[in-house]
């Protein structure tokens, strides 16, 4: 059965481009690798991810995230069963001011979130635009 779980956190003080850089990039390919899917944006000192995977895969992944100095105040917004297949591939993503208010972007990062059941994806749908606007 597929799972997944979705948070927000907030960066460690002085996180630099580069941090922040390697953090989006290694996780898009550990993910692809490890068939783990989901999203991981980075807007003004906060993260949003999802992650979605075999339902193990994702609590164990969740827990090492969790422990990451990188960034403090994880905030699970929902862990659940998912209802359809997988997410198609894994997406991270730097939140700058001119993917701000880009409908096309929005409408990428809601095509993820797809599998979730309506009520779950209305929630999620809320945080990320209060994330990306
Ligand atoms: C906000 C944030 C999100 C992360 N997301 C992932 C992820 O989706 N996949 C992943 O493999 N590592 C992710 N990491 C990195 C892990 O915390 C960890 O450093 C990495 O999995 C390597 O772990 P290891 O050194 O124990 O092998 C993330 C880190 C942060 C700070």
């Amino acid at each position: 059965m597929r799972y997944a779980i979705c948070y927000v956190s907030t960066a460690k003080e002085g996180i630099s481009d580069q941090e922040i850089e390697e953090i989006l990039n290694n996780s898009e390919e550990n993910n692809n690798k490890k068939d783990i899917t989901g999203l991981l944006l980075y807007s003004e000192g906060n993260f949003f991810q999802v992650i979605e995977g075999v339902k193990e895969d994702v609590k164990t992944l969740y827990e090492r995230i969790k422990r990451d100095k990188r960034h403090s105040n994880v905030i699970k917004l929902f862990e659940t069963s998912i209802h359809k297949p997988s997410f198609d591939g894994y997406r991270s993503d730097l939140v700058t001011e001119t993917t701000k208010f880009n409908p096309v972007k929005m409408q990428d990062y809601r095509h993820h979130l797809e599998v979730l059941d309506p009520k779950t994806k209305q929630a999620v749908e809320n945080v990320l635009r209060a994330f990306i606007y």
